[in-house]
C-alpha cells in the first residue's frame, strides 16, 4: 500500500492526535542499532502525552528473561532509543495475538505473523507495511512505574495508508470501532 507522509507542522496533527486518543491496540517495531535483530510487540498501553510537542508514550513492562514481565523489545528500545508505532485494523487480529503472545528473541515476529517490514527513513527500525498508520518515534524520557516503564516518545514521522485520511478527517472506515483492535477484543484470546 502507498503511504503518505503527514506535515507535522499541519493543523491536521491534531486531528491525528485526537485519533489517537481511542485506546486502540498498537503493534510496536524496534531493532538493536545493526538492524540484524528486530521485534514487535503487541501494545494497548499507549497513548498521546503532549500537543505541542507532539509526544507519544507507550508503557512496558521490563523483566528479566524467564519471568512473565519479560519484554525483548523492551531491550531493543533501550539500544537505538528508537521506536515504530504500527495501528492495525481489525483484520490484523491473529497478528496482534501471535505477537503479543511470543517473545522476539525466540522467533522471528515479521515472518510468524506475516507482516511485512519497511523504512520509514526517520529511525533504524522498521514500520509494518499491513498497519494504516505508523509512526516513527524517538525515546525522550522513561519513567518507571514498578514492573513497567513509560517510555515517552517524540515522533519524527507520520505516514499513513493513502486515503486513510483525506481533506481532513479519517475515512469511516478507519473511525469505525468494530474495525479497530482494543485489548478487551483480544482478551479473550489471551486467558
Ligand atoms: C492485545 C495485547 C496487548 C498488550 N499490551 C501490552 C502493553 O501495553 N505493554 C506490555 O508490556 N505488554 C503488552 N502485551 C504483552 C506483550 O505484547 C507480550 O508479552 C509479548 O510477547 C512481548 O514480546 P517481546 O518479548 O518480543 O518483547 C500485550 C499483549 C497483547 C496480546
Amino acid at each position: 500500500m502507498k503511504k503518505e507522509k503527514l506535515d507535522l507542522t499541519s493543523p491536521d496533527l491534531q486531528k491525528f492526535i485526537f485519533y489517537l486518543s481511542n485506546g486502540q491496540t498498537a503493534m510496536i517495531t524496534c531493532s538493536n542499532k545493526e538492524n540484524t535483530e528486530r521485534g514487535i510487540i503487541s501494545v494497548s498501553w499507549i497513548t498521546p502525552t503532549s500537543f505541542d510537542p507532539f509526544l507519544m508514550s507507550i508503557v512496558m513492562a521490563k523483566g528479566t528473561k524467564g519471568s512473565p514481565t519479560y519484554r525483548y523489545s523492551y531491550a531493543l528500545i533501550n539500544e537505538t532509543g528508537e521506536f515504530g508505532i504500527n495501528i492495525p485494523s481489525k483484520e490484523l487480529k491473529h497478528a496482534v495475538l501471535k505477537v503479543g503472545t511470543k517473545h522476539g528473541d525466540e522467533v522471528d515476529k515479521f515472518v510468524d505473523a506475516g507482516l511485512t517490514p519497511f523504512y520509514g527513513g526517520g529511525i533504524t527500525p522498521p514500520l509494518i507495511e499491513e498497519c494504516f498508520l505508523n509512526i516513527e518515534c524517538k525515546v525522550l524520557q522513561e519513567f518507571d512505574t514498578g514492573d513497567h516503564a513509560v517510555i515517552v516518545g517524540k515522533p519524527v514521522a507520520v505516514l499513513y495508508d493513502v486515503g486513510v485520511f483525506a481533506e481532513g478527517s479519517f475515512q469511516q472506515k478507519y473511525t469505525d470501532k468494530n474495525n479497530q483492535i482494543h485489548f478487551i477484543d483480544i482478551l479473550p484470546n489471551m486467558v
